[in-house]
């Protein structure tokens, strides 16, 4: 098991498989994706890409940081799920941020069903339900980085 950075293109088809079942695969594009700044963690288990998260600078609406990276397109292959992937790849996304980018704040909407993840890692979730279409539920979750 290795994690490692990558680009776009090799953490979308996750992201089809776990985030976006049944959407067209453009779908999977985000607008920063290929912006020099952002970061996409690949954890691996062999060749197989087991685990993602793209993280990227932008600050909360609420100015909870100074210095805040907003994360996008976690997720674990079905079958792997609860196996402590999802963590050991937010651990090295935190210690990247942390270490290599001086970040103090990494944040996402997070999906209702992947609250209780997310509360188990230390972020705190926030604020208001909201609703993102064609995939659900969502509150602000916020995770602040110890110096
Ligand atoms: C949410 C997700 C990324 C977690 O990844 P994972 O590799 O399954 O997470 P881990 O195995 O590291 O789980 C860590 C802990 O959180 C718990 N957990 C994981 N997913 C959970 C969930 N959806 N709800 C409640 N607890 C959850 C695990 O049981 C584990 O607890 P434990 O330490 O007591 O065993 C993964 O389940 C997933 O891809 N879900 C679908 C896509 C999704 O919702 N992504 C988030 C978008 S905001």
């Amino acid at each position: 098991m290795r994690i490692e950075r990558v680009d776009a293109s090799a953490v979308r088809p996750l992201r089809h498989k776990v985030l976006r079942p049944g959407q067209p695969f453009s779908t999977t594009r985000l607008d920063k994706d290929n912006d020099p700044e952002t970061v996409h963690f690949a954890l691996f288990s062999e060749v197989n890409i087991i685990s993602i998260a793209t993280v990227y600078p932008e600050n909360m609406d609420v100015d909870y940081s100074k210095k805040g990276y907003r994360l996008r397109g976690m997720a674990t292959d079905t079958e792997k799920q609860g196996f402590g992937y999802g963590t050991k790849l937010l651990d090295e996304c935190v210690r990247y941020l942390k270490n290599e980018l001086n970040a103090d704040c990494l944040w996402c909407n997070a999906r209702e069903s992947a609250f209780g993840f997310y509360e188990k890692f230390g972020f705190n979730i926030v604020g208001e339900m909201f609703e993102i279409k064609n995939i659900g539920l969502h509150k602000k979750g916020i995770y602040h980085i110890t110096t």
